[in-house]
């Protein structure tokens, strides 16, 4: 059974054209959700329009989706088809839904996603007389599911379409991974989740202010680096883990499992508007030479403006991550789940993927680098779930 996943939330217009077995009641989560084949998935990143403003304008970003989404379902159908050695056409008519992300993303961006899901829906039931439902899938699930799909994923390095490699992985049974603990973590959420069965989570913990992928940017920004800030600070922190600014570290003394980054965010700001340095300006657009200066050690740079800001970045990384890491180390401790998982977009950081690692010999499943920024294979994973999944929601 064939379907199409479309995920407009925010600034990639992203399809996924996969198919799943229907029918799976019997089976574990772990094996539904891993038997699902990607054929084809692509993404047009809205990034480099963006950055110009140094984030996100949903109005720009809404007319962007509409402009790609049409060339780009038509580029995947092609490719999908190619590898399955049908004609596009074919292909078309064996799509029997489409998963859309319906919520939790910016209003006018989501709705290009569902207008076109409905319309196809609709012109594909007129054309093959069956129907073909489109299912609103929740874009923070389609990030907390990306974690349990652990099927390699390849990317076609000329055209740019993403597919799975399906293997036989190890069984692991409802038993083994649930109650799940998941730390996501993305542009506009940072939240602990506890899940009990695929279907029924509850929210242990979460931000009170900004999320941690909104203040990696916001730093960024203050340092100068192009959007999205977080992207680059992390490339040019790499791992290496020491608050040399001595930054500080929020909600030590809380019992929650809550987060919080404004303090963090705001101690940046004052210092970097105090410092001294030479040279340096607060939000001022570094070159392109500059930022590959940056990504030298620390003792390889020798201008006192780049060694601010790359004590900058590393400081704030540590400091971001470790509070991650502190508050689900506890939330682990507590709550003693039987698997724990990562994902959403600053799941991409290294340091973090590597900290979370550190929580063996618990089952830790991690998005796949391919996973952790928004694409419509989670939505397409997400909405698979759903289907025959008696979901009590
Ligand atoms: O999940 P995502 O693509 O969008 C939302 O659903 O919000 O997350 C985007 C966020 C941005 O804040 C971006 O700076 C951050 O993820 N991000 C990173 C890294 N890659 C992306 N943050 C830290 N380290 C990274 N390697």
């Amino acid at each position: 059974m064939f379907f199409l996943a479309i995920e407009t939330s925010c600034d990639e217009t992203s399809l996924a054209l996969g198919r799943f077995v229907e029918e799976q009641s019997q089976v574990s989560f772990w094996s539904k959700i891993n038997s699902v084949e990607i054929v084809a998935a692509l993404t047009s990143s809205q990034v480099p329009q963006h950055m110009i403003f140094g984030g996100v304008v949903p109005e720009v970003g809404a007319r962007l989706h509409a402009d790609n989404i049409h060339w780009l379902f038509e580029n995947l159908l092609s490719a999908a088809a190619v590898r399955l050695g049908l004609t596009p056409k074919d292909l078309l008519s064996r799509i029997i839904t489409i998963f859309v992300t319906a919520e939790v993303g910016l209003v006018s961006a989501l709705r290009v996603g569902v207008e076109f899901a409905k319309s196809l829906s609709y012109f594909l039931e007129k054309q093959t007389g069956r129907p073909v439902r489109w299912q609103p899938v929740n874009h923070l699930e389609g990030h907390l599911f990306s974690c349990f799909y652990q099927q390699n994923l390849l990317t076609d390095a000329q055209t740019g379409v993403i597919y799975s490699v399906n293997q036989t992985l190890t069984e692991l049974s409802d038993d083994a991974l649930f109650p799940h603990l998941h730390l996501l973590v993305s542009g506009g959420n940072t939240q602990i989740l506890w899940l009990t069965s695929p279907n029924r989570w509850t929210i242990v913990g979460r931000t009170i202010d900004d999320a941690a992928g909104e203040c990696f940017d916001k730093i960024g920004r203050m340092v100068g680096l192009p959007y999205p800030g977080g992207v680059w600070l992390s490339k040019i922190s790499g791992t290496q883990e020491a608050n040399l600014l001595d930054f500080p570290l929020s909600m030590k003394q809380v019992e929650s499992f809550d987060l919080s980054y404004s303090g963090l965010k705001t101690a940046v700001r004052y210092f970097l508007q105090k410092t001294k340095v030479p040279g340096f300006r607060l939000e001022q657009t570094l070159t392109k030479l500059e930022l590959e200066t940056l990504r030298l050690p620390l003792e390889q740079i020798s201008e006192p403006k780049l060694q601010l800001i790359k004590q900058v970045c590393i400081s704030a990384q540590t400091v971001i991550v470790e509070q991650l890491v502190r508050q689900f180390g506890r939330a682990v401790a507590y709550w003693q789940p039987r698997s724990i998982g990562l994902s959403g977009g600053v799941s991409a950081n290294l340091l973090l993927r590597q900290k979370m690692q550190n929580f063996k010999p618990k089952t830790v499943l991690i998005a796949h680098p391919k996973l952790t920024g928004d694409n419509a294979i989670m939505i397409g994973l997400a909405g698979c779930r759903l289907v025959n999944s008696h979901c009590n929601r």
